[in-house]
């Protein structure tokens, strides 16, 4: 028994002087690994007499404890020490100059800011709905009756059915909004409603989620004509510039009759001049409100009238901004942002000036 004292001390001593976790790690192994000491003096009780084992395997068991005791004691002290020599030496210096880049905005995001801008001037307030849609606000309320072929044009993602089987949708257009503001407010009305939406499609000029603003006027005395006007006057202030548009008849469901609204635009090499040249690009599609969407909103359509256009903000962005390919703009690339970022500290404004 006095050898078991004898050893024990021994660990100890070679344990408290251990200078680093590796040379105490290494005396862990010699007493308890494999072929250690004491795991060695343990395989021995199997060879002992009963008489013998009795005395020694629980005095072997507490010297096994022990040890391994005092070595995670030792350990704790040593991380501690390595902590506190690492925060005395790793003192931060508070009067270095900050060589940190600062975040930017998201093309997108500025895009976004910059319409809104455009049309609070005007007079309109911003509108909100979920990304998550139920048939009757993507579609059927739009007049998309059930079985439409028009509904697949829009390459919807599809939930898995609820519990009372209803399948909801990924909102394929911003549309939805109109219905939800129809339905909650009384004319007149005049919002837009930016946000993202989502359909099953990917390549250079279309990503799976992307972005569109969508505006509803609704008054007793709308016609096309302050259609024209409000989407001309938006477009020359976007793009600060004076715009040529042009009008070409088209067919939404829920617009009656509709149309898409083209820029006047010139290719200079890979660049993009908006306003000049003798190329057409479409950038939004608008109507009158349809009477079926008026009536299905609880809107007398004898009453009242009104437009309503929906718009690709990624598109419109890359038009302004240059951008060759939509499918950057939601890769998140940080040096693609710090190119095409915008200051979060420079707000839009149409006295200031947009971008
Ligand atoms: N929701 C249509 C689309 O996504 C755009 C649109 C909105 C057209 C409003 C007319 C009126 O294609």
């Amino acid at each position: 028994m006095s050898d078991i004292e004898a050893i024990r001390s021994r660990f100890q001593a070679d344990i408290d002087t251990a200078s680093d976790l590796s040379s105490l790690d290494a005396i862990r192994v010699s007493a308890l690994g494999k072929k250690g000491e004491i795991s060695m003096m343990m395989r021995g009780l199997g060879k002992m007499s009963p008489e013998e084992k009795t005395v020694m395997g629980p005095a072997l068991n507490g010297l096994k404890n022990d040890v391994a005791a005092l070595v995670d004691i030792r350990k704790t002290a040593l991380e501690n020490e390595a902590l506190d020599a690492a925060l005395a030496s790793e003192m931060m210096d508070m009067s270095l100059p900050v060589s940190r880049k600062n975040g930017t905005l998201h093309p997108v995001q500025q895009v976004m800011e910059e319409m809104a801008v455009i049309f609070s001037d005007m007079g309109f307030s911003v509108a909100e709905g979920p990304d998550i849609e139920d048939d009757f606000h993507n579609f059927t309320a739009l007049n998309f009756p059930p079985g439409h072929p028009a509904r697949d044009m829009h390459d919807t993602f599809f939930m898995v059915p609820d519990s009372d089987g209803q399948q909801k949708v990924l909102r394929t257009h911003t549309s939805p909004v109109q219905i939800r503001t129809m339905m909650s407010q009384k004319p007149p009305i005049r919002i837009i409603a930016p946000g993202r939406t989502y359909r099953c499609d990917s390549d250079q000029t279309h990503t799976p989620m992307f972005h569109q603003v969508e505006g509803l006027v609704i008054g007793e005395d709308i016609h096309m004509g302050h259609l024209k006007g409000c989407l001309m006057d938006f477009v020359s202030a976007f793009f600060e510039t004076d715009v040529d548009v042009r009008f070409r008849p088209h067919h939404f469901p829920f617009t009656e009759p509709s149309a898409e609204m083209d820029v006047r635009y010139e290719r200079d090499g890979a660049s993009i001049k908006i306003g000049q040249g003798n190329d057409w690009m479409e950038i939004l599609g608008c109507g009158m409100v349809h009477p079926n969407v008026l009536t299905a909103c609880g809107i007398n359509p004898d009453v009242y009238q009104g437009f309503a256009f929906g718009m690709g903000v990624d598109r419109l962005a890359m038009l302004k901004y240059g951008m060759p390919d939509l499918r950057d703009m939601f890769a998140g690339d940080p040096r693609w942002l710090g190119h095409y970022g915008f200051s979060p500290l420079v707000q839009a404004s149409l006295e200031s000036g947009l971008s």
